[in-house]
C-alpha cells in the first residue's frame, strides 16, 4: 500500500484529483468508482478546474457511485444523485448515460443491486475506485459486520453511521435508515483505489484499518490485501501511524 500524507486537506484533494485524472488521461475511456460524503469535495472541485483548463476528458468516462441512501428521489438534495450532479457531473463533459448510481427508490430492490453489479462486470470492471472511510472503519455503506458482503445490497446503517451524516440534514431523523451499497467483492476487484481520509476523527480508524486484523469488523481492513491502494490522508488523520 503507498501511503501519502498531505500537509492540508487541500493538498490531499490536489493529490487525489491529479491521481483521478492521470488516470483519464491514460486510459480515457476508464471506469471509475466514485464516492460521496464530505472528504472528496475538495477532489471534485479540483478535478472541475482540471476540467476547465483542458487538462483531462471525462467524454469517453463511465461513473459508477459505491452506494445511495434508500429510500430517496434523485431529486432531494441529499441524495448522492443531487451530490455527484452538484460537485462534479455538472461541471465536466462526462456522458449522462455512462453515470450509474444505485436507484434509490428502486422498487425491486433485488433486481437493482443485481443489475449493478452486472454492468459493473460487463463494462470490465473498476479502474479506479475512490473511497472515504467512515469511523466505523465502513468503506460504500459496508457497516462493520459478522461477514463481508460480496455483491451489491441493501444495508441497514450503523447509529454511527446516521450521527455522523445527520450534519448534512436539518435533523437526524431526516437521515434514510437504509441504503444500496456495492459489495466488498465489487470493491476489491477494481484495479486500484485511492482512500481519502482527513481529520482526527478519522486517526483511530485508519490505525485500525492498516495494522489491526483483517476482520469484517472493521470493513476497510480488507484493503490490507488489495495489490494496489494509495491512501491519501491529511496530517490529522495520520496521526497515529506517523
Ligand atoms: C460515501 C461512502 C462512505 C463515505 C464515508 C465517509 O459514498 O461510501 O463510505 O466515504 O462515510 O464520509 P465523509 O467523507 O463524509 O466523512
Amino acid at each position: 500500500m503507498r501511503i501519502i500524507v498531505a500537509n492540508t486537506y487541500e493538498e490531499m484533494s490536489k493529490k487525489a484529483a491529479t491521481i483521478v485524472a492521470s488516470q483519464v488521461n491514460l486510459k480515457p475511456n476508464s471506469i471509475l468508482g466514485l464516492a460521496t460524503g464530505g472528504t472528496p469535495v475538495g477532489m471534485y472541485q479540483e478535478l472541475v478546474k482540471m476540467y476547465e483548463d483542458d487538462e483531462v476528458d471525462f467524454s469517453e468516462v463511465k461513473s459508477f457511485n459505491l452506494d445511495e441512501y434508500y429510500p430517496i428521489d434523485r431529486t432531494n438534495d441529499q441524495s448522492y444523485y443531487y451530490y455527484m450532479k452538484n460537485n462534479l457531473f455538472n461541471h465536466i463533459n462526462i456522458s449522462e448515460d455512462n453515470i450509474n448510481i444505485p436507484n434509490g427508490r428502486a422498487e425491486d430492490i433485488e433486481k437493482e443491486c443485481y443489475e449493478y453489479d452486472h454492468k459493473i462486470y460487463n463494462s470490465g470492471g473498476i479502474d479506479l475506485q475512490v473511497l472515504g472511510i467512515g469511523t466505523n472503519g465502513h468503506i460504500g455503506f459496508n457497516e462493520p459486520d459478522l461477514t463481508f458482503e460480496s455483491g451489491t445490497h441493501k444495508v441497514k446503517l450503523d447509529e454511527e453511521t446516521i450521527k455522523a451524516n445527520s450534519r448534512f440534514f436539518d435533523s437526524i431523523d431526516e437521515v434514510p435508515k437504509e441504503a444500496i451499497s456495492m459489495g466488498m467483492k465489487t470493491i476489491m476487484q477494481s484495479k486500484k483505489i485511492v482512500l481519502l481520509a482527513n481529520g482526527e476523527a478519522k486517526a483511530k480508524i485508519i490505525d485500525k484499518m492498516l495494522f489491526g486484523e483483517i476482520s469484517p469488523n472493521v470493513p476497510a481492513s480488507i484493503l490490507q490485501l488489495h495489490p494496489h491502494v494509495i491512501l491519501i490522508l491529511d496530517k490529522e488523520a495520520a496521526e497515529y501511524i506517523q
